[in-house]
């Protein structure tokens, strides 16, 4: 079987030249003689016309399909310079490979967001899920190709964890008890001695302590995984099973992390730009029109950068436009951080150096005692993409922020242990990978840029 994809990249090969070609039906039309029936086979965007006529021994079949169906189609390429597209297959034979019902849910009209959601094992055969899912496989690939163009080794983080990275407390417990049958102690505390791993266990937040182990050793690292958070956010930016890219740096400061955030997301917009150009521009007609014009200034302009401090100087002064007013100390809401990159910047902004505590245990403290060497990438129309930071490498002053932390010491004795072996300067950040999914596309809901979404009440297939 020859792609449809194929077919558009090297048409002149193929016209005039009899091909075979297998895919699901988009629509079907036929009269008494002869019928259409539009083709995609999921290797490109633009699906293919096939003309078959009454000669077939088949053509009742074939006239009776449903929408859906599975078909496998002889014939020869012919150039069509009136029509849209710009060939169809005059057909010599359609095999049915597999019928579809005539209940099938895909119909040919515009179906909302909504909906397909609700059939999530279909909505791939759609055009708009159909890009999304190209780009993501390609965004991925170019991830681990900047990366690894970089040196930077692959490292798998483990997803069954017993420590809490943000120390948020929002992690899914992972057990093998029966909670309910298990004795508890005075204060109602399961024993987790008894569990699978002889302590208490969860999934991942973050595979960055365990990154940073493999950074003090190989220099550059990165993960590239699923992370999970039982955050209760009930937003369009919030999954509870996400993937996170988090690359990872020895001998490097909050600057060389930026410089390595900018690098990495204007590698990925050209990378897409130049592999997806169909998908990009059916995004800029039909989700988001200002699209391309956006993704090609980020490519060719410098990320703003601002402190903390400036930002909520600058945030302050409009706080009638917000429903949380902003003061020093607060943690910025997705509003605030629209605000800023949307009417104040225009472009993607780093925002640096955070109130410690608005933020993790293990970012490095600054010199004035009450703010951390962090960094967010915030971007138009979604808020947050990135978050990161300098780690903290000094033994005593982790400990003591652990400490005033609660966090129990015996969880985090390996990533202690680098403070006390050749610890180096280093830093790293997380950069969501739907995030950058639905910046990359324009989508608006985390939910349609995962294959199989699982959100607050939503675990469905
Ligand atoms: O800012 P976060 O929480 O940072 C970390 O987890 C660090 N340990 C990363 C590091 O320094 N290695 O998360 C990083 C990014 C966010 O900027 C956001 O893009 C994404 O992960 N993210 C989510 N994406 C979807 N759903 C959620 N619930 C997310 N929470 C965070
Ligand atoms: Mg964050």
């Amino acid at each position: 079987l020859i792609t449809i994809r194929e077919l558009y990249k090297n048409r002149e090969e193929y016209l005039d030249k009899d091909i075979t070609i297998g895919g699901w039906v988009r629509s079907l039309r036929d009269s008494k003689a002869f019928g259409f029936i539009v083709v995609n086979d999921g290797t490109f965007f633009e699906p293919l016309q096939v003309v078959y006529h009454d000669t077939m021994d088949n053509f009742d079949e074939i006239s009776r399909l449903n929408v859906g169906a599975a078909v496998i189609v002889t014939g020869t390429l012919v150039a069509t310079p009136q029509a849209k597209q710009p060939f169809e297959i005059q057909a010599r034979e359609v095999e049915v490979e597999g019928a579809s019902a005539p209940d099938y849910p895909l119909q040919k009209k515009r179906h909302s967001f909504e909906y397909l959601r609700t059939i999530a094992h279909l909505r791939p055969r759609t055009n708009t899920f159909q890009a999304v899912f190209r780009v993501r496989s390609l965004t991925a690939y170019a991830l681990h190709r900047f990366f690894q163009e970089r040196g930077f080794v692959y490292v798998h983080t483990p997803i069954i964890t017993g420590s809490d990275c943000e120390g948020a407390g929002e992690m899914f417990r992972v057990t093998t008890l029966d909670l309910e049958d298990t004795p508890k102690d005075g204060q109602g505390n399961v024993d987790y001695s008894r569990d699978f791993f002889g302590k208490e266990t969860s999934l991942t937040v973050s595979g960055q302590l365990n990154g940073e182990t493999y950074a003090q050793a190989f220099r550059n690292i990165y993960t590239f995984g699923p992370t999970f958070r039982a955050e209760n956010s009930n937003t369009t930016r919030h999954a509870a099973e996400f993937w996170m890219i988090e690359p990872e740096m020895a001998f490097a400061d909050l600057d060389d992390n930026m410089m390595l955030a900018e690098a990495m997301l204007k590698y990925v917009i050209n990378y897409v730009l130049e592999n997806a150009p169909e998908e990009i521009s059916f995004f800029n007609s039909f989700v988001d029109k200002g699209l391309l014009d956006r993704l090609k200034n980020v490519v060719s302009s410098e990320f703003a950068r601002v402190t903390y401090t400036e930002a909520v100087e600058i945030l302050e002064k409009n706080n009638d436009k917000f429903e949380y007013k902003v003061s020093w100390g607060t943690d910025l809401q997705t509003e605030h951080e629209r605000y800023l990159t949307e009417e104040v910047y225009k472009r993607p902004v780093f925002v640096t150096d955070y109130p410690k505590e608005i933020k993790a245990f293990y970012m490095k403290q600054n010199d004035d005692g009450r703010t951390v060497a962090a960094v967010d990438c915030l971007v138009p129309g979604i808020g947050e993409i990135i978050g990161g930071s300098q780690r903290e490498d000094d033994y005593d002053k982790l400990l003591a922020r652990m400490k005033e932390m609660d966090l129990k010491e015996e969880d985090y004795e390996f990533y202690l242990d680098l403070r006390r072996y050749g610890s180096t300067r280093h830093s790293g950040f997380g950069l969501g990978f739907e995030r950058c999914i639905m910046y990359l596309t324009g989508m608006g809901n985390i939910r349609d840029v995962i294959p199989f979404p699982r959100t607050v009440n939503n675990c469905e297939l």
